[in-house]
């Protein structure tokens, strides 16, 4: 890890003059004064490019909206780009940030094996790169990684789905379940996966717990992009091939998006009524959709990992990579991402249902009239 040396304070125009003229030099591709890279000033007033992945998704618009709230309270300047969940699109706009002079970037990324050579001209430039809530994977240019602690949250809903079911009490019942698992391209996605089959693997060895499609590899049971719509499709394969006389009694979802998507195609094969009930459905980032269903009895859990503290944290790690302290950090070996072992803050993620939704209200993250 490379050592800045501590901020003097610098006004505001002559800062600007700076970002504009790191901007020019490193878009001519020219070298630092007195060494192979230019090395940035940093410090208060520098502008940080905010590279997040959709708008599709209500947490991602937060995530974006408290960073650049937080790192402008913090005395920086802030560029907010969604890449519409296009990989091109991302690279495009971190290029331009490189280009701009932008002097932290904090990488949400799309496809986190996409941005290597994207990030190497970062390093050229002498731009330090905060991942958040998804690890960049295959460059050793990424100085911080600032997330939920992630295997957890899987463990949180093969947790949920062995209680619902009540497994432990009735270990001569068997019960169906589909599985479904995030974007392959998501490093976060075998977290997910692996902490819930830690859960989950004993009750599917013993036969317990039934995935009468097969489907229990994560690569069968992926979701590119996180996309409502294409896990809608696949669980109506899965109950259309499957699902005749017996019914599904869980389903894992990763996140709420694709909840949301199992339970319309469940809807649609006739679920949610007194004969027929629907399944336990996890979920993850408490959005407001899922919220809602959970209280209509539809989902049934989620995953709430509070994005403002994300947001939080990542501002603190970048307030001092960028004015020379050393970020705090709580875990320095489980993100290794094939280049380094990423140093990492992760937070807790806390599990929802029905029994403890009014946390979200009382925490003031979702309103009680937005839950009506
Ligand atoms: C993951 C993230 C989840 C969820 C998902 C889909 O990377 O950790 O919380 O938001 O993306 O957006």
């Amino acid at each position: 890890m490379r050592d800045r040396t501590p901020r003097r304070a610098t006004p505001l125009p002559v800062m600007a003059a700076v970002t504009v003229l790191v901007g020019s030099l490193t878009a001519c591709g020219q070298e630092a004064v007195g060494g192979s890279r230019y090395e940035p000033e940093g410090g208060k007033g520098a502008t940080v490019g905010l590279a997040m992945p959709t708008k599709s998704s209500e947490r991602w618009i937060a995530d974006g909206r408290n960073m650049a709230e937080r790192f402008r309270a913090a005395g920086y300047r802030t560029d907010l780009q969604y890449g519409d969940d296009k990989v091109e699109n991302q690279v495009a706009q971190i290029e331009n940030m490189i280009t701009k002079g932008h002097e932290l970037l904090v990488i949400a990324a799309i496809d986190g094996s996409s941005l290597t050579s994207v990030l190497a001209r970062a390093r050229d430039a002498g731009v330090r790169v905060i991942a958040y809530d998804r690890l960049i994977m295959g460059t050793e240019h990424v100085d911080y990684y600032a997330s939920f602690d992630n295997e957890r949250v899987g463990e949180l809903q093969g947790r949920y789905i062995a209680d619902a079911l009540q497994l432990d009490r009735h270990e001569d019942e068997t019960f169906t379940i589909e599985l479904f698992a995030g974007s392959p391209d998501d490093n976060n996605t075998r977290y997910f996966w692996n902490g819930a089959m830690k859960v989950l693997r004993p009750y599917l060895a013993s036969g317990q717990l039934v995935v009468r499609s097969g489907q229990t590899e994560m690569n069968q049971a992926t979701t590119l992009r996180w996309d409502g719509g294409k896990a809608q499709q696949r669980m109506d394969d899965l109950v259309s091939a499957h699902y005749g006389a017996t019914d599904v009694d869980a389903v894992l979802s990763p996140y709420d998006g694709i909840s949301i998507g199992v339970i319309s195609a469940l809807k649609s094969a006739g679920y949610g009524t007194a004969e027929q009930p629907f399944p336990v459905v996890t979920g993850q980032d408490a959005e407001l959709a899922s919220i809602k269903s959970i209280i209509a009895g539809q989902q049934t859990q989620t995953v709430f990992k509070d994005t403002r503290e994300l947001a939080e944290q990542a501002v603190r790690m970048g307030d001092a990579v960028l004015t020379g302290e050393k970020p705090e950090v709580n875990d320095s070996s489980a993100y290794d991402n094939g280049k380094k072992v990423v140093p990492a803050y992760l937070l807790d993620p806390v599990s929802i249902d029905k029994d403890n939704v009014r946390l979200l209200v009382d925490e003031g993250y979702h309103t009680e009239e937005q839950l009506r």
